[in-house]
């Protein structure tokens, strides 16, 4: 039995992470959130108050932090210098800034980096938006996870409901199309299905459903 590196990219709110972590518990893998980590560095700019376009300033804040994804009870964390920042990095403030700081070109080489580091090994399923093009270009499996934006919005209010947050679909949609615009337009590493890549709509699936295709793409390679 061979382990693989399983890419999982697409738009916001596609049910990438979902579909991630079901698919690396299945498979004893680790599961990587890439996007948590610009998140996480976004929100130590915010705290800071440094402007999100200075790029020195925001690579030399990076460069000083630490961020570790890690499983507490059998769920995810992610740990900034060691402080628990899992809920602190979901919150709209951060949500809606995020992709300003990922277009930063010194910041994705830097996080580009940590990422192929944590992947070191095979046995790795990591979603974002350029794992199958820049981060793992050689992973045996490329999913493109796609949605309407109606039904990512969809989703997305019923997440917020449940957590107990108001929400409005108009702004959730705009938010996730305007998200979706500044990282599919940057120069570096924007959002776009490796040539490779395995275009998987989910409109219309259950999250079981995308699972059950996901692996068994995964289980020609395993
Ligand atoms: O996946 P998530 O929605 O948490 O990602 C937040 C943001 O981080 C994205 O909108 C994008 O700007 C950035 N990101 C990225 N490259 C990745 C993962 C996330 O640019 N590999």
């Amino acid at each position: 039995e061979q382990n693989i590196a399983i890419a999982i990219d697409g738009p916001a709110a596609a049910g990438k992470s979902t579909v991630a972590k079901i698919v690396a518990e299945t498979l004893s893998y680790i599961y990587i959130d890439t996007g948590a980590m610009y998140r996480a560095v976004t929100l130590t700019a915010l705290k800071h108050k440094v402007d999100l376009d200075d790029e020195e300033a925001i690579l030399d804040l990076l460069l000083h932090t630490e961020i570790e994804l890690t499983q507490k009870e059998k769920k995810q964390i992610v740990l900034l210098d060691g402080f628990d920042v899992t809920n602190d990095i979901r919150t709209l403030q951060v949500t809606n800034n995020v992709s300003y700081v990922a277009k930063l070109p010194g910041v994705r080489k830097e996080m580009v980096k940590r990422q192929q580091a944590l992947a070191n090994n095979r046995g790795v399923v990591m979603d974002g938006r350029d794992i199958g093009t820049h981060v793992l270009p050689n992973a045996e499996v490329k999913i493109f996870l796609i949605a309407s934006v109606e039904e990512r919005a969809k989703r997305r209010y019923d997440e917020n409901t449940q957590r107990g947050i108001e929400s409005n679909m108009e702004v959730l949609k705009e938010e996730i199309e305007k998200r979706d615009l500044i990282d599919s337009k940057r120069e570096a590493s924007p959002l776009v299905k490796a040539e490779d890549g395995i275009e998987l709509d989910t409109t219309s699936l259950s999250i079981k459903e995308v699972v059950e295709r996901i692996l068994t793409i995964v289980y020609k390679y395993v």
